[in-house]
C-alpha cells in the first residue's frame, strides 16, 4: 500500500495534467456541445494530455437504431476533428473499442450504492419520460466514472449538466481508494463561467439538447447551412422588453443566451458587448449573432464534409486512438483487478505487445491472413 501511494504521488507530479471527456453519439452535435465542451478541449490540447472519447456504450442506454448509431459515431469523430481536436495531440477513440471501460464499470458497480444512482437528476428526468427504464440507464454514471478513472484523469471539462456525474465519480473513486488502497486519481469537473449551459432557442428555460436538435428552431447544429442558422436565430424566443444586457433574470434568459454565444465567439468582454448593442433592438442583436455564428461554423462544416467523405482515414485515426487509449487503460484495469483480488493472467504478454506497439500491426496482419 505504501509503495502504491509513493508511485501515485510520483506519477501525478511528473506528468502533464491529464484530461478526459466525451460525447454521446445520440444525436446531432450542436453549438452547446461546441461552446460548453469541444471548443475548450481543443484550446488546451497543447498543455494537457488529452483523451476524448465517443461514448457509444452510453448512447445505447436508450434505444438507438443500429445503423444510425454507427453513422452518428463516425459523425462525432469527424466533428471532433473539424472543431480542432488534432489526432497527433489528443487521443480520439470510440469507447466500445477499449474493453477495459466495461470491465471497470462492473468493478465500480460493486462499490457504488444504488441510492447514489437513484438520486441522479439526469436519471430521474429520463426515467420520468418512459414507462420502462433499462438497468443501463440507472448505471450510466458508473460507466462514466469508469471512463474517467481508468485514465487517472485530473480534469474533466464538461458543461454544467455533467457536474453531478463528475461529483459522483469523485465519490466512487474515494470509496474505492478507501476500501482497496490508493488506486484512482480523484478528478475535478472543469466548467466554464460562460457557455456552460447554452439554452434552447425555442425555449430558453431549457438547455439546448442533442436529442431535440432535429426539431427546427431548438438548436443550431454544427453542420447547419448559413441560411438555416440565420432562420433559427431570427426565430429565437426572447422577451417583450428592449434591454440588451447580460442577466440571470429568468425572463432575460433568451437574450442572455444570444449574448453568451456572441461573447464566446467574438472574444469581446461583456461591457464592450453591452455598449455595442445599447439602444439597438433585438432584430439587430439576432442579425449580428447569426453572422458571427455563420462565420464560426463555416470552417467546421467544411472540414466535417471533407472528413466524412473519407471514412477509411477516419477509421485509421480511430484505430490508432483506441490503440493508444488501450495502452493506458489496459495496465490500469489489470491493477484494479489485482487490487480487488482477481487472478490476473498473461499480463506480461499484454504489456509486451503494447509497449512495442505491435498491437495494431498484429491486427492488420491477422486481417490480411483472414482475407
Ligand atoms: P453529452 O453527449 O450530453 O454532451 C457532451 C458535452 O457537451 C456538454 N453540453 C452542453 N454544454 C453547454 N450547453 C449545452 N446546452 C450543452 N449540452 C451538452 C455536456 O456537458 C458535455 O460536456 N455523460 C456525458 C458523456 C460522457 C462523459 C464521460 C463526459 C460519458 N463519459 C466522461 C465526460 C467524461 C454526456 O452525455 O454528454
Amino acid at each position: 500500500m505504501k509503495e502504491d501511494k509513493k508511485n501515485m504521488t510520483k506519477e501525478s507530479t511528473s506528468r502533464r495534467p491529464r484530461v478526459f471527456s466525451g460525447v454521446q453519439p445520440s444525436g446531432t452535435l450542436h453549438i452547446g456541445n461546441y461552446l460548453g465542451a469541444i471548443r475548450r478541449w481543443a484550446a488546451q490540447q497543447d498543455e494537457k494530455e488529452s483523451y476524448f472519447c465517443i461514448v457509444d456504450m452510453h448512447a445505447i442506454t436508450v434505444y438507438q437504431d443500429p445503423e444510425s448509431l454507427r453513422h452518428l459515431t463516425r459523425d462525432v469523430a469527424a466533428l471532433y476533428i473539424a472543431c480542432g481536436l488534432e489526432p497527433q495531440k489528443s487521443t480520439i477513440f470510440i469507447q466500445s473499442h477499449v474493453r477495459a471501460h466495461a470491465e471497470c464499470c462492473w468493478i465500480l458497480n460493486c462499490v457504488t450504492p444504488v441510492g447514489w444512482l437513484e438520486r441522479m437528476t439526469q436519471f430521474k428526468a429520463k426515467a420520468e419520460q418512459r414507462e420502462s427504464v433499462s438497468t443501463g440507464l440507472l448505471d450510466y454514471p458508473v460507466l462514466q466514472a469508469a471512463d474517467i478513472l481508468l485514465y487517472d484523469a485530473d480534469e474533466v471539462p464538461v458543461g454544467e449538466d455533467q457536474k453531478q456525474h463528475v461529483e459522483l465519480t469523485r465519490d466512487i473513486a474515494q470509496r474505492f481508494n478507501s476500501i482497496y488502497g490508493p488506486t484512482f486519481t480523484v478528478p475535478k469537473a472543469v466548467i466554464p463561467e460562460s457557455g456552460a449551459r447554452i439554452r434552447a432557442l425555442n425555449d430558453p428555460s431549457r438547455k439546448m439538447s442533442k436529442s431535440e436538435a432535429h426539431i427546427r428552431g431548438h438548436a443550431i447544429r454544427l453542420t447547419d447551412e448559413p441560411d438555416e442558422i440565420r432562420h433559427v436565430i431570427r426565430c429565437a424566443v426572447t422577451d417583450t422588453g428592449r434591454e440588451i444586457v447580460f442577466s440571470d433574470a429568468p425572463e432575460k434568459a433568451g437574450v442572455n443566451n444570444l449574448l453568451e454565444i456572441y461573447e464566446l465567439l467574438t472574444g469581446k468582454n461583456r461591457s464592450e458587448i453591452e455598449a455595442h448593442f445599447e439602444g439597438k433592438g433585438y432584430a439587430v442583436l439576432k442579425e449580428e449573432v447569426a453572422e458571427v455564428v455563420v462565420e464560426a461554423l463555416r470552417p467546421i462544416r467544411e472540414r466535417y464534409h471533407e472528413l466524412v467523405s473519407d471514412p477509411a482515414e477516419l477509421d485509421n485515426i480511430l484505430t490508432a486512438g483506441a490503440d493508444h487509449a488501450r495502452s493506458v487503460a489496459e495496465p490500469k484495469i489489470q491493477d484494479i483487478k489485482r487490487k480487488v483480488g482477481f487472478i490476473v493472467m498473461g499480463r506480461g504478454m499484454v504489456h509486451f505487445l503494447l509497449e512495442i506497439g505491435l498491437h495494431s500491426r498484429l491486427h492488420q496482419k491477422i486481417g490480411g491472413l483472414q482475407r
